[in-house]
């Protein structure tokens, strides 16, 4: 998928932007609090319905006014799609060519947008649910049906929930242990088999960007290995009861990120955590675009430069502009981006009061009145 053509109205600071990027790079300079993550985040919730800032999505209208419109025109595999989405107080709309969507899952399969930004590194970092939704991201682009798969499985976990919370005999609430049973043996197999495709790509990034340890994966199903979540439901009972939740399962997995036998996170300094997770996350489109060449992904970059050193920056940006995604990258300062050395086609927006203007396309630098 590539923006060919994109309007934002009242969304945050951007009250009025219209542009078109370039297939390949798009940089928008501006100054603090000018919308350049503004601008990121409308082109997320064009991929996703969703922001990756905040859970409210009524707090990205524009102070001033009622709802905010986003449209844009994509080509996804040689077809035009026209996306509109519209978000009020109440709720969100999406159109996808004059049709409106049932649900953002239709409008992900369409737009598979990836973010590299200052929290990134939590990827790394921080609990288990950033490394699930990593994982999520890959499995539902790549294995096309695993999303039924995951539905199916949240509703049993709503059911044995509910069964747990309203005091259910034990009998009752064992008929959903066998369906879970089931379906989480099929998510950790789908699940284990995307991870080990995914490891080739990110250590080949760790080995192009050189000087950086490579990593090892593996996958925490839910419960331990060694046990049976038939016998830990049963063994668990009690305490699942106690606080109305099911603890084993799919939904509690992560993904263990490990170099040379150690927790990754243990071993690397701040900036290579950085580094390391943008190659993660750069890893998964690579994947994706060897597994549907006709599909073209959006990358979103917010703050390139933010503590890594020049040669890390040049790395990864080398890496950026050889990618097939259509990327969109902000940054405070364009002397950090060696735009005279990019040989890719490219558009360079300047930000400024929520105001977006086209500085140059390809080094040739536009006239403004
Ligand atoms: N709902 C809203 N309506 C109007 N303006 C908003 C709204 N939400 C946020 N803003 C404004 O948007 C501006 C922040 O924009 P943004 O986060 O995109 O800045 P930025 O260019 O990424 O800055 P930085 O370089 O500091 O990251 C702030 O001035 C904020 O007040
Ligand atoms: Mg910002």
């Amino acid at each position: 998928m590539a923006i060919q053509e994109l309007t934002i109205s009242n969304f945050r600071n951007l009250n009025n932007v219209s542009l078109t990027p370039a297939r390949h790079l798009n940089i928008l300079v501006g100054a603090n609090a000018s919308g350049k993550t503004n601008f990121l985040e409308a082109i997320y919730f064009l991929g996703t319905a969703r922001s990756f800032r905040t859970i409210q999505s009524k707090q990205l209208i524009n102070f001033e006014s009622q709802d905010f419109v986003l449209f844009t025109r994509i080509n996804q595999g040689g077809t035009i799609f026209p996306i509109g989405i519209s978000r009020n107080k109440q709720n969100t709309t999406i159109k996808i060519a004059q049709r409106f969507a049932t649900s953002a899952a239709e409008l992900a399969s369409l737009l598979p947008v990836q973010v590299i930004n200052p929290d990134t590194h939590k990827l790394m970092e921080e609990g288990p649910r950033y490394r699930r939704r990593f994982i999520e991201w890959g499995v539902f682009h790549v294995k096309h049906g695993y999303m039924d798969t995951w539905q199916k499985c949240r509703h049993i976990l709503k059911q044995r929930n509910a069964a747990l919370k309203n005091h259910w005999a034990r009998k009752a609430i064992q008929q959903w242990d066998l369906a879970l049973i089931n379906v989480s043996s099929e998510i950790t197999a789908i699940r284990n088999e995307y991870i080990q495709q995914l490891l080739p790509y990110v250590n080949q990034f760790i080995s192009d960007v050189g000087d950086l340890p490579t990593l090892d994966f593996s996958l925490y199903q839910g419960w331990p290995a060694s046990e049976n979540l038939q016998e830990l439901l049963q063994a668990s009972w009690e305490t699942d009861k106690r606080k109305g939740i099911t603890q084993y399962g799919p939904h509690r997995s992560d993904l263990r990120i490990r170099i040379k036998g150690y927790a990754a996170k243990d071993i690397v300094s701040r900036g290579q955590q950085k580094i390391i997770t943008a190659l993660l996350k750069l890893g998964q489109l690579k994947l994706l675009e060897n597994a549907y060449p006709e599909m073209t992904s959006l990358l979103l970059i917010d703050d390139l430069p933010a503590e890594l050193d020049q040669r890390y920056r040049q790395a990864l940006m080398a890496l950026i502009t050889v990618s097939r995604s259509q990327v969109f990258m902000t940054t405070t300062d364009s002397k950090f981006i060696d735009v005279d050395a990019l040989d890719v086609e490219h558009c360079m927006f300047h930000v400024k009061q929520g105001k977006i203007s086209v500085i140059a396309t390809n080094g040739e630098y536009v006239a403004t009145s």
